[in-house]
């Protein structure tokens, strides 16, 4: 037998409902990014959730983990954590850089002050991109894919 409406639409329930709502009209992780002056295609179209305090730390939490493909390949974990400030991103945990077949992590994303190119830092290099590559939110990838030893090259290719 099926339960009865009033069951369904129990007090809790509909607290739950209005939760819901409440959290589906906030901003999304991408609409932070841009507040804080950062393209929103830096991650990946896989966000679960996130938490931003007030000092700025976030947590993001991706559905599963994901490959995107830029200019180099990037590996995200499914949790992300960092400092959020106004064109930048510190403390960054979760990313990862594949350079010569060796998966490296992203400490840090900095937007120059051009607004033209992103520099990244990996240990104690780091490396500009342009901000037009991170324009897009890119798709999610299980599999880093086929094409990522042509990346590479293209990559190589750009730094000479
Ligand atoms: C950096 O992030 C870690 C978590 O990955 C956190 O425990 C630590 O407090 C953070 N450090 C700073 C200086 O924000």
């Amino acid at each position: 037998m099926a339960a009865p409406f009033h069951r369904i639409l129990s007090p809790s329930s509909l607290l739950l409902l209005l939760f819901l709502f409440s959290t589906s009209s906030a901003s999304t992780f991408y609409e932070i990014l841009t507040d804080y002056g950062l393209p929103q295609g830096l991650f990946p179209d896989a966000v679960k959730e996130y938490s931003l305090s007030s000092d700025g730390d976030f947590v993001v939490e991706l559905y599963k983990p994901c490959y995107v493909l830029f200019t180099d390949l990037f590996h995200y974990e499914k949790t992300i954590t960092g400092k959020l400030e106004y064109g930048q991103i510190s403390n960054l945990s979760g990313i990862q850089v594949k350079k010569s077949f060796v998966w490296l992590g992203i400490d840090g994303i900095v937007a120059g002050p051009d607004g033209r190119a992103l520099e990244f830092t990996v240990g104690f290099l780091s490396e500009k991109r342009p901000v037009g590559l991170f324009a897009e939110i890119p798709h999610c990838r299980s599999k880093p894919g086929t094409s990522c030893r042509g990346a590479e090259s293209l990559s190589l290719i750009s730094e000479v």
